[in-house]
């Protein structure tokens, strides 16, 4: 979408995957679904290096509004769980340089319920702009598919009139795919990213399958993503207990070295925006390859046996590779950065994949020889 928003693709926070729909305060008053919750997360952000890292978003997911409209036929937040209300929310993530996104949906209730937005899409841009929001999620449950475009149409021109800058975040082709073949061409001229495939959950199996459906699509899918607009695989469940060593109170460290890592974000918010995909599939071994600005490549390596141990890799066998012609300079990022030296298109180099791992370099060709030999 075409409205300046979404430069790079979009790092912050949503709530969906850990917090779902717990609305029960009185019991579990640190995880239900308030203005504390989002409070306290925009403090995190800013005192562990989040805000700094690049993480900007502070996202309600569902569950958030009353059940009830108010008098004027506007969306209210529930008043005991959000007692400030959402402005006053958005001033407190604002004063800590970060911004606010919000979730509403395209049919007359959300997936769990709660209020949706037919017949009122003019009123609840102008509202959410009278809040100040700065991001809307706009879930698509229970739409007949046939109007789904339609819907996510009208929803992107009421956020437009609105004048303030929303940015516009979608889950039209994940509704319409069941259906038929989304046309990515509407959908990137009318949203700001766009989920495609299911829920994460928190589990290696879920990942898996996004990472399984988005290699099978990526001929229709990729050519869309780009600088504006981008395919959505739902959020990163680092950190969370599926994936980490141990239940724990709080992220670990190690998650959050992760997730903070400079390098792979460099990769993520790289200027020349194209989506990475997958070159090939050999010997239980997936080769996913990102080009870079300034002609760099990142390709990451998958071992998808989960069975044994640590597995090498001929990475000639990439075949991004070619790049290293004559020379190239690589550098492993994952599982630990090292200067991995000057590479040739023959080189010998093997790196080591965990089951079911990644390790993740990137390739600088040196420009020619010249420099070298002086
Ligand atoms: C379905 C969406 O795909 C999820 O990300 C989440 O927003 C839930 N709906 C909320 O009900």
């Amino acid at each position: 979408l075409d409205n300046g928003l979404a430069l790079k693709p979009t790092m912050g926070w949503l709530h969906w995957e850990r917090f779902m729909c717990n609305t029960d305060c009185y019991k579990d008053p640190n995880n239900c679904i308030s203005e504390r919750l989002y409070m306290q997360m925009a403090d995190v952000m800013v005192k562990e290096g989040w805000k700094e890292a690049g993480y900007e978003y502070v996202c309600i997911d569902d569950c958030w509004p009353s059940h009830q409209r108010d008098a004027k036929g506007r969306l209210q937040a529930d008043p005991k769980r959000f007692p400030g209300g959402i402005k006053k929310l958005a001033d407190y993530v604002h004063s800590k340089g970060l911004k606010l996104g919000i979730y509403a949906d395209i049919v007359g209730k959300t997936c769990a319920g709660y209020p949706g937005s037919l017949g009122y899409y003019e009123t609840d841009a102008q509202t959410f702009a009278d809040w100040d929001v700065d991001l809307l999620k706009f879930d698509g449950c229970y739409m007949d598919w046939k109007l789904l475009g339609e819907g996510y149409m009208n929803m992107s021109r009421a956020l437009n009139k609105t004048g303030r800058s929303i940015l516009y975040s979608c889950e039209w082709p994940l509704y319409e795919w069941p259906q038929k073949q989304p046309d990515y061409k509407a959908i990137r001229e009318t949203c700001n990213h766009w989920r495609n495939f299911d829920d994460v959950y928190d589990s290696w199996s879920s990942i898996k399958s996004i990472l399984d459906w988005t290699a099978s699509h990526q001929d229709i899918i990729a050519p869309s993503a780009g600088p504006g607009g981008w395919n959505d695989p739902d959020m990163l469940v680092i950190g969370n207990f599926g994936l980490s060593h141990d239940q724990q109170e709080d992220i670990c460290p190690r998650s959050k070295k992760l997730l903070q890592n400079t390098d792979i974000i460099a990769i993520s918010q790289d200027p020349l925006g194209k989506q990475g995909q997958c070159t090939i599939k050999v010997d239980s071994f997936e080769v996913w390859e990102r080009p870079l600005s300034k002609k760099r490549l990142a390709i990451a390596v998958l071992n998808t046996q989960e069975i044994g141990g640590p597995r090498g890799f001929f990475i000639r066998a990439a075949p991004g590779w070619k790049i290293c012609e004559p020379q190239c300079n690589v550098t492993q990022i994952l599982p630990q950065y090292k200067e991995l030296g000057v590479q040739t298109p023959h080189t010998k180099l093997v790196v080591s994949v965990n089951p079911s791992g990644t390790t993740l370099l990137t390739v600088t060709p040196t420009s020619d020889y010249a420099g070298l030999i002086l």
